[in-house]
């Protein structure tokens, strides 16, 4: 029997980047969507789409904000139990908050309970995709897969690669590296909604042996993607140059080893020398912003309009938990504010964008997910534009809804995700019908 239901809000439709025209003009506004077997079937009006699905269930969300739900492009699920702690930059951060956690996930229960835990917090902030590195624990994978499996959400991770500048009891070493990964990707890769990335964690902690073992890997199979950080921190770029001195730039210590790739995806990007950003452009590579982390670790201000302008691929992500957040909404804040910050005024268009279809494409699924349009598969969320007093108050005020729409991405959290839907059936009991 098909599973149909309406519903209806203000359905948010882009059409285009809204990078690349006026960004009110790239979006289309619907009143209703229905949804049927998992998928988009139609959008238009209340009264028309009734007509044509006579029998689907009505989930009213009047005044309600309906967009696909939010994809996050990098994340560390292992990493949720040390969010927000205290002090470090990026080397002492790993050393004093990030191993010793990622030690304890080898236990396969608690990385069970980790992933869940991980999983039930980013849902209930309206994130219905993520790209995540494991631990480099194999079975800190299956971790996340089953989890993310039993709630039928679509996923990317990988086991994390590194065989040296680690804890002993987090090192891998080339071959293991390879063997476990592969192993991974084939039990895992492509099966139902998951999808796997090969995830050398960052250069200063792989061996070009290892490098180079996972290049071959991602030769081997080039559609998975491939997941990794690059010029995050200054400091850290200096101890790369130590580690290779070959290398043109950090960018080169993954391309000397096929590690770079149109369906590569590389997390923070800020530190960027003229040659990385040509080549990233020209390989069509993912850059992928982190704006609450950047500023939590005091990493630098990603260049989002002059990437834009250059044409690059750009997804956005939270970082959890070198992020501060759980939450794509305070993540765009956090990506309008750096931007204020180099000059840009960020069009909350522009925002809803980066945090949905933009992330989306970045991991090569915005065939799938991300986009509101007839045959993408039905991850969706309302979002209460007065989900707090503050908000409130200030969305009374709109002159129209993207004004309406603006304090809930700059003041809104949790509070602001009223329902979601993971392939068109409902995660909570809608509120409102
Ligand atoms: N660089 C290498 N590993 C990490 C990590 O776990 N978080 C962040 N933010 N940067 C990294
Ligand atoms: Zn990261």
């Amino acid at each position: 029997m098909t599973d149909t239901r309406i519903i209806t809000g203000h359905v948010l439709s882009f059409m285009q980047s809204p990078f690349q025209t006026d960004p009110a003009e790239a979006v289309r506004i619907h009143d209703a969507v229905a949804v049927e077997d998992g998928h988009i079937a139609a959008l238009g009006t209340e009264e028309t789409l009734r007509a044509s699905y006579p029998r689907a269930r009505l989930d009213r969300h009047k005044g309600k904000v309906i967009l696909p739900g939010f994809v996050d492009a990098h994340v560390h699920y292992p990493q949720t139990a040390i969010i927000a702690s205290w002090g470090k930059r990026l080397i002492d951060w790993l050393n004093t908050y990030t191993f010793p956690e990622e030690i304890r996930l080898s236990d396969p229960e608690y990385a069970a309970e980790i992933a869940q835990r991980y999983l039930d917090l980013a849902l209930s902030n309206g994130t219905t995709t993520m790209c995540s590195f494991a631990t480099s624990s194999p079975a800190s994978v299956p971790a996340f897969f089953e989890a993310a499996q039993a709630l039928g959400v679509r996923v990317v991770a990988g086991k994390t690669c590194m065989d040296r500048n680690a804890p002993d009891a987090l090192c891998d070493t080339a071959q293991s590296a390879y063997e476990d990964s592969k192993a991974l990707i084939e039990r895992w890769h492509d099966t139902g909604r998951i999808g796997y990335a090969i995830t050398p964690r960052f250069s200063p902690t792989s061996t070009p042996a290892q490098l180079e073992a996972l290049g071959a890997l991602w030769r081997e199979h080039p559609d998975c993607l491939m997941q990794t950080h690059l010029s995050e921190q200054t400091d850290e770029i200096a101890w790369m140059r130590s580690l290779f001195p070959d290398a043109r730039d950090y960018l080169d210590t993954y391309e000397k080893f096929g590690l770079v790739g149109s369906r590569g995806l590389y997390g923070h990007a800020i530190h960027l020398e003229p040659r990385e950003r040509d080549r990233l452009r020209e390989v069509g590579a993912a850059l992928v912003h982190c704006p609450t982390s950047n500023c939590f670790i005091g990493s630098g201000l990603f260049d989002m309009s002059g990437l834009m302008a250059e044409g690059q691929r750009i997804g956005l992500a939270t970082d959890t938990g070198g992020g501060s957040s759980f939450s794509m909404l305070r993540t765009m804040a956090a990506a309008y504010e750096i931007a204020q910050l180099r000059g840009t005024a960020l069009h909350p268009a522009q925002l809803l964008w980066l945090a949905t279809c933009g992330s989306a494409e970045s991991l090569h699924l915005g065939d799938r997910i991300g986009r509101i349009a007839v045959g993408m598969e039905a991850d969706l969320i309302a979002i209460d534009l007065a989900s707090t007093p503050a908000i409130a108050q200030r969305a009374a005020r709109a002159g129209d809804l993207w004004e309406a729409i603006f304090p809930t991405i700059m003041m809104g959290d949790d509070r602001a995700i009223a329902d979601v839907w993971i392939s068109g059936t409902p995660l909570t009991r809608p509120k409102d019908v």
